[in-house]
């Protein structure tokens, strides 16, 4: 299975740890030998045909910031869509950063593998967010798979739960909690804490994206509501057709009500009639009423009526491992399981 990984942030490093360490477990579970044949991050990218030297690649990361000083002799000439371009490989694994402006590097990384009929794995949400219906149509006309689970819910598998487990059920709704960093600062502030103590402490550990914005007003929660109406109940919808509030117009008059109400305020992402992002009053007995940057997600179906999901959202480690079961998926959903 050869491998071009665009991306070599938290996630990338991440996994290219856990394709060293998983070598043999991967191939006698799975019959898969991962070969990565070319890594890119925003400075340039290294080509190794007989398989990049992964543990190389991450020194070189740590000690020069950059994958690079891999080799003596790489030329920096190539964008990552040129690299996909020119270089013969069966997946593209998409790990650079989530830009809801125009999607940008990801969406023409994706777009030039599926030309070229490799499949996709991307963790990247901004080209599925503004992109959904297209680029799945895209992977159904090129017949090549486009798998995405690391962008919902990080390793905490809630795409394959709603698709597999719930599968020949009717999901009529669902809503939750999508976003770790926005639970962790409403968390503090239900323990006292002001917003922006809140949101320093939050970024003190690191929880908040480089784009504030992305967490705070709703952006990430909007497009993980837009991969899961797509997704798991069938709507075609893109980032525009949501209704998106984020956190910071949270006041203490709606906190104090809230409270009394026996309810706290979390950022809910729903899907009922309509598809929103905002702040709701969550019952303390309600399963999505979770703490800290933990992810909660209810499903409420035909017949089997509501169950909820709850585990970490993110991490590189545990998106990583979403990545890791996307290709097994793959290498399972692939005829007579040529790569
Ligand atoms: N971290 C998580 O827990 C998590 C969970 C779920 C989904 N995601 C998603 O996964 C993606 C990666 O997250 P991350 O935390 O690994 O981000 P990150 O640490 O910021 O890594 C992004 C990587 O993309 C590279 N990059 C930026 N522009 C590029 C370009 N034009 N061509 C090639 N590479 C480029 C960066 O290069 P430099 O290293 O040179 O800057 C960096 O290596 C994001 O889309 C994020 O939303 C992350």
């Amino acid at each position: 299975m050869r491998i071009i990984l665009c991306g070599f942030g938290v996630v990338g490093q991440s996994l290219a740890k856990l394709l060293a360490s998983r070598a043999d477990d991967l191939y006698k579970k799975y019959s898969i030998k991962p070969k990565v044949v070319a890594v890119s991050d925003s400075k340039g990218y290294i080509i190794d045909k007989q398989g990049v030297n992964l543990i190389k690649t991450i020194e070189s990361k740590q000690k020069f910031g950059t994958i690079t000083k891999y080799h003596d002799n790489n030329k920096y000439d190539y964008s990552s869509s040129n690299l996909i371009d020119n270089i013969e490989s069966d997946i593209l694994i998409e790990t650079t950063p989530s830009n809801y402006e125009d999607a940008e590097p990801g969406m023409t990384n994706i777009i030039t593998a599926m030309k070229k009929k490799m499949h996709v794995i991307s963790v990247n949400k901004g080209p599925l967010a503004l992109a959904f219906p297209s680029l799945t149509e895209m992977a159904r006309h090129n017949k090549i798979i486009l798998r995405f689970s690391g962008t919902v819910g990080g390793g905490t598998p809630i795409l394959n739960y709603a698709k597999n487990s719930l599968y020949g059920e009717k999901i009529l709704s669902f809503s939750g909690i999508l976003n770790g960093t926005t639970n962790y600062i409403l968390t503090k502030i239900e323990h006292g804490m002001t917003f922006n103590s809140a949101l320093a402490d939050a970024r003190k550990k690191g929880y908040v994206e480089a784009n504030e914005s992305l967490d705070l007003d709703g952006l990430d929660s909007a497009a993980k509501l837009v991969i899961l109406a797509n997704w798991i109940m069938g709507m075609k919808v893109t980032l525009s057709d949501i209704s998106i509030n984020g956190i910071r117009n949270i006041n203490q008059n709606d906190i104090r009500t809230a409270s009394k109400n026996h309810c706290v305020l979390k950022l809910i992402s729903q899907c009922n009639q309509k598809l929103n992002v905002g702040l709701q009053e969550i019952h303390h007995n309600d399963p999505l009423c979770v703490d800290g940057t933990l992810n909660a997600i209810s499903f409420t179906s035909e017949h089997s009526g509501t169950q909820t999901i709850i585990g970490h959202g993110a991490g590189g480690i545990e998106t990583a491992s979403s990545i890791i079961r996307d290709m097994i998926n793959i290498k399972q959903n692939i005829p007579n399981n040529e790569i």
